[in-house]
């Protein structure tokens, strides 16, 4: 496996593994790596002939006072996690590289998709990372590129820039990994301390809790959300930032769930901030209307 910084050494590399006649695969991340990432690099292996995974920690995606400066970072494991899955390179740029001087150029995705769930409480992220994906996509030129269900909004905002910039490459979203317990894998979870790590579980059984009313026959969004939050509120520690049953596509608001939904809660657990999520869908038979 090869580590490469700079665009330059990256052509060369792919050049020389004849690029042009291979499938390459692209895993986009901000390091740290964890079985989530892990899961798409494999599923990269399995559907390519190359896999490049990127580790930039993005500063762009994040406002003052959020935990760029403590972002975790490991290198030399996550080099070695990245072999051990299967990539081929892990391409390492440093900041001046993604963003040369003089780089004024910024990609935003407009309208629902990101006036809602994180966008409203974190409004500056998603343009930092629509921009961050849009330079890496075209520094690496994949023919796919592998995102996770657990950023299930940063997912679809994606899939919309792909799609209305007519972008030649195929988008994967993979499903979310969980810890054996259920806590959603993050690199986030390692600042959890362990009463805030035992408490986090709240945010994956209020989840099922939502999804199992959703199940029962429960269509009123409502009714549904109160569930939710009446179980995070068991945890003493948990503070609400959201909880939301939206249109699963387009991420509009609803208050019947007709057809599969978005049920998405963001819990702060001391300075932490998870996310996660569950695609729902009534079950089959269930009278819908
Ligand atoms: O999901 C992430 O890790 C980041 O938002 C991404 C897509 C790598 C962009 O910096």
């Amino acid at each position: 496996m090869s580590i490469i910084q700079t665009v330059q050494a990256l052509n060369i590399w792919l050049d020389n593994h004849e690029r042009s006649r291979k499938s390459l695969g692209f895993v986009p991340t901000m390091g740290y790596l964890h079985e989530g990432h892990l899961s798409l690099i494999r599923e990269a292996k399995a559907n390519n002939d190359l896999v490049i995974v990127s580790i930039f920690v993005n500063p762009t995606q994040f406002a003052p006072g959020e935990d760029f400066d403590k972002y975790p970072r490991n290198l030399e494991r996550d080099y070695e996690l990245s072999r051990a899955a299967g990539a081929d390179v892990v391409f390492h740029p440093e900041v001046d590289e993604v963003y040369p001087d003089g780089a004024a150029t910024q990609v935003e995705v407009t309208g629902a998709l990101t006036q809602t769930l994180c966008g409203l409480s974190r409004p500056t992220h998603f343009k930092g990372v629509t921009t961050v994906v849009n330079i890496l996509l075209n520094m690496v030129r994949p023919n796919q590129v592998y995102f996770g269900q657990k950023d299930a909004q940063q997912a679809l905002i994606i899939k919309k820039m792909i799609r209305d910039l007519y972008m030649q490459v195929k988008l994967n979203i993979c499903p979310i990994v969980r810890e054996a317990d259920g806590l959603a894998m993050s690199s986030r979870n390692v600042y959890l301390n362990p009463e805030e790590r035992r408490q986090a579980l709240i945010l994956y059984r209020s989840i099922q809790k939502g999804e199992e009313l959703v199940h029962q026959g429960v269509t009123d969004v409502r009714e549904v959300i109160q569930a939710v939050q009446e179980e995070i509120t068991k945890a003493p520690l948990a503070v609400i930032d959201y909880i939301e049953i939206l249109e699963a596509k387009t991420l509009e608001s609803i208050d019947t769930i007709n057809d599969e939904v978005l049920l998405a809660v963001a819990v702060k657990f001391g300075k932490t901030r998870l996310i996660d999520n569950k695609l729902i869908k009534p079950q089959e038979g269930q009278l819908c209307f």
